[in-house]
């Protein structure tokens, strides 16, 4: 696998404003290891539910990225947010309120872990309605969405997969890796995603999931995942 060539677009990386990074030291250290792991960009993606204005993370995220930039100039920060979906969000994504990722059509969304398939369903929807392009945040973790005609439903609507690197990692015994992994290899995934938090939970580790598909996934489809996915969304933020 190519080196520096990943761009995470899932990560809490912003300081103390959600359950992420601390502080602007907490933040730099989350930064390290993910460049050391080969990341170099990422679309920073706190939580919506904060209720922070656009415009205050807008400049914690040009800060932290100047101040990133001194030590690696080369990596570069976006932002977006996680947005836990309720029935106002397109409307507040339409009125700015609430930010897609980087300034694209694309909308990282998530929903309660309980969600029932049809609400997921109308919540996706809504969005695609709305004129954007969903982006489920960590995928394997809806109970509704184990069945594969489900998943194979959800994507007719509309609504691309982002899976956590750290669900790829563990034994094979484990059965949610096991079925993460085959979601990987029937190419039903569109982005991998760290979801870091903080270094002493969730930290931006990728290494497992990389050691595994270095062996079993064909790097054409790795990459799209990793790089070309997620460059698509900086791309088109900028045709915009
Ligand atoms: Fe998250």
């Amino acid at each position: 696998m190519e080196q520096g060539k990943i761009i995470d677009i899932h990560a809490h990386i912003l300081p103390g404003i959600d359950d992420g990074a601390r502080n602007l030291e907490e933040s730099c250290h989350l930064l390290e290891r993910a460049v050391s792991s080969g990341i170099s960009g990422i679309i920073a993606t706190p939580h919506d539910y904060v209720g922070l204005k656009p415009a205050v993370l807008r400049e914690l995220a040009i800060e932290v990225e100047e101040k990133f930039r001194r030590q690696y100039p080369d990596f570069s920060l976006y932002l977006g947010q996680e947005i836990l979906f309720h029935e106002e969000a397109p409307e507040r994504l339409k009125a700015g309120e609430l930010l897609t990722m980087a300034d694209s059509r694309y909308v990282l969304v998530e929903f309660a872990t309980d969600v029932s398939y049809g609400s997921l369903y109308r919540g996706i929807r809504r969005l695609v309605s709305a004129g954007y392009l969903p982006v489920l945040a960590h995928m394997e973790r809806y109970g509704c969405l184990r069945k594969e005609e489900k998943l194979e439903d959800l994507e007719g609507s509309g609504c691309l997969f982002q899976m956590n690197y750290g669900s790829l990692q563990g034994g094979y015994l484990n059965r949610d890796v096991r079925w993460c992994r085959r979601q990987v290899l029937a190419g039903r995934i569109h982005y991998l995603g760290t979801d870091m938090h903080r270094m002493d939970y969730r930290p931006p580790e990728i290494g497992g999931a990389l050691e595994w598909a270095k062996g079993h996934v064909n790097e054409s489809l790795f990459r799209e995942m990793t790089w070309e996915n997620p460059s698509h969304i900086l791309k088109t933020a900028q045709e915009k």
